[in-house]
């Protein structure tokens, strides 16, 4: 194994929309967690301190200053980022040479209900060569991704019944 991420959160624990159900100890919201960005920097300290690869931890980095800071405390030896590369995948870059302070953080505009599709349909529009469509209203993107996935499921349906028969 040569690297460790830790991320994301569970169906129980979503805190990729910003919900936290369960109690986090020092991984919660209070104050100094909420300065450092990430979600699991507190937790990501304990892994590093036995892990024997290097520790990255993806999820909540939206600033330059916050991951510098991350890094220099030694929580963590690499930073992840999920939406902020769907939203703008050259912002590493940007981040780096100091052309960015900040990463994009879209989901601050959408609805709860809307961010995992609105983020899944510019994916899919990265997968088709395309740039991320970052006007597209989350309504819309919760209703074509629901047609999307009804389409998915169909085609998984009628390959199974082929195969079968
Ligand atoms: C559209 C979308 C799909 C994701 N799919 C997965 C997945 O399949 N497996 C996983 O472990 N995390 C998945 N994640 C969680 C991300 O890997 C990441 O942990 C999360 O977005 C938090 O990081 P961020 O704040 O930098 O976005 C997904 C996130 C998004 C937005």
């Amino acid at each position: 194994l040569e690297l460790l991420e830790l991320s994301g959160g569970s169906l129980e624990q979503p805190k990729v929309v910003g919900i936290a159900v369960k109690d986090e100890g020092e991984d919660g919201l209070c104050a100094s967690t909420s300065d450092r960005e990430a979600y699991f920097v507190a937790f990501a300290g304990a892994v590093k301190a036995v892990a024997h690869m290097p520790v990255m931890v993806t999820g909540g980095f939206r600033s330059r200053k916050g991951m510098i800071l991350a890094l220099r405390a030694g929580e963590l030896d690499v930073v992840g980022l999920g939406r902020p590369m769907i939203a703008d995948p050259d912002i590493p870059k940007k981040l780096l040479s100091g052309e960015s302070d900040h990463a994009p953080k879209p989901e601050a505009e959408l609805d709860l209900f809307h961010i995992m599709s609105w983020f899944n349909l510019q994916l899919e529009r990265l997968g088709d060569g395309l740039e991320p469509e970052l006007a597209l209203e989350g309504a819309a993107a919760a209703a074509a991704f629901a047609q999307l996935e009804e389409a998915n499921l169909r085609r998984l349906m009628a390959f199974r019944s082929s195969v079968a028969a």
